[in-house]
């Protein structure tokens, strides 16, 4: 099977020679000639600037056999076209003027990708003519309730007070503010598939630090409306939380075609909460990569057979980081490709 065919074909639970993999995060720090091209070009630059971005991405393709690229972007491009300042500073990225009165919203701007997300276009366009029809291209945005997060503190760096606060002290903003941001992912999605995303990933990472009932109230329900806004497309969406053990069942009932599990459950717990779908994708812990290649080897095999290779999708519990060494991911991928049934 060619890597394109065994992606899609895994993420649809339907017969596979081997499952396919993929790491999240995986063009980044962690790889010397990222760090070389980050020398000379800023983050934001390298987001905007397609050819950057298009070698970022392909990076990881060239060392390791993986069966799809994600596209070298991030989350923060989305409120960054609604109007809001962003910045990668030393303690993470940084936004502004956050979002606490109905005023706020009156300002943003409507998300015309068209208009506001060129380069991104641009960039999947090189990619889709580099990798297809062999190797399959994943698009991604950040969940609603991830996005909105971040528009009212910054994210995770100030907790999920404030925005928890404002869904119970003024139910209407943030009733209209995640309705926004909602109608701007289905957007940014959609215009991703049109330029040749095979797939698409939305990140709800920070939902995964909502209590059970909050997550149901507050984060669910808006995920539940990008896929059924993207449905028609008939590509798969992938949902991924931090802490998913605890939120399993609530985060497939989004009606997404692939759950990405972290390292809170094992695969053969998941499935037997989940049964035959979704398709699951993960969950390595990235720690394991700095094992020996045997180790790797053993527990990539191991998690592999907790579900027998069908419905599933090779990745880890969270995205790479940078000290994890370039050798280990090659383990990884190597005891992928040397599975067998
Ligand atoms: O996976 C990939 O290889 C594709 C690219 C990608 C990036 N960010 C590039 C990036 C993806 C899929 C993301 C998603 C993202 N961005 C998430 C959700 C996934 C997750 O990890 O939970 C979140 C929360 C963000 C927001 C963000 N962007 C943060 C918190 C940071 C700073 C922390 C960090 O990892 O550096 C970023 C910056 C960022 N996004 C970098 C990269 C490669 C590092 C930038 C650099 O080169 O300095």
């Amino acid at each position: 099977m060619k890597s394109r065919e065994r992606f899609l074909a895994a993420c649809r639970g339907e017969e596979v020679d081997r499952p396919p993999v993929w790491l999240m995060r995986q063009a980044g720090r962690y790889l010397p000639e990222y760090r070389q091209l980050r020398e000379r070009h800023s983050f934001w630059e390298m987001l905007r600037r397609p050819e950057l971005a298009a070698e970022a991405t392909l990076q990881p393709l060239r060392r390791f056999s993986l069966d799809a690229a994600i596209v070298f972007s991030d989350i923060l491009i989305l409120p960054a076209a609604l109007g809001l300042k962003v910045e990668y500073g030393e303690g993470g990225p940084r936004l502004g003027p956050l979002v606490s009165r109905p005023e706020h919203l009156d300002g943003l701007r409507r998300v015309d990708p068209r208009r506001d997300l060129g380069f991104l276009a641009e960039c999947l366009q090189r990619l889709a003519a580099e990798l297809h029809p062999d190797t399959a291209l994943i698009g991604f945005a950040g969940a609603p309730f991830t996005l909105a997060a971040y528009m009212v503190e910054e994210g995770p760096s100030r907790g999920l007070d404030g925005i928890v606060g404002m869904a119970r002290r003024e139910p209407a903003l943030y009733h209209r503010l995640l309705e926004m941001v909602t109608e701007a992912v289905i957007e940014i999605l959609r215009f991703q598939a049109d330029c040749g995303a095979d797939a698409l990933q939305l990140f709800d990472t920070w939902a995964g630090g909502l209590q059970r009932e909050e997550y149901q109230k507050l984060a669910a329900p808006w995920s539940a409306r990008v896929v059924d806004g993207l449905r028609s497309l008939g590509i798969p969406l992938i949902i991924y939380l931090r802490e998913s053990g605890r939120l399993l069942l609530d985060a497939a009932s989004s009606g997404c075609g692939v759950l990405s599990v972290d390292d809170t459950i094992t695969l053969a717990e998941a499935r037997r909460a989940l049964g035959p779908r979704p398709s699951l994708q993960g969950n390595l812990s990235p720690r394991v990569l700095r094992l020996p290649a045997e180790e790797i080897r053993r527990q990539v095999w191991s998690m592999i057979d907790q579900v027998g290779g069908r419905g599933l999708v090779v990745n880890l519990s969270r995205g790479l980081s940078p000290e994890i060494p370039p050798a280990g991911v090659a383990a990884m991928t190597k005891a992928v490709g040397d599975w067998n049934p």
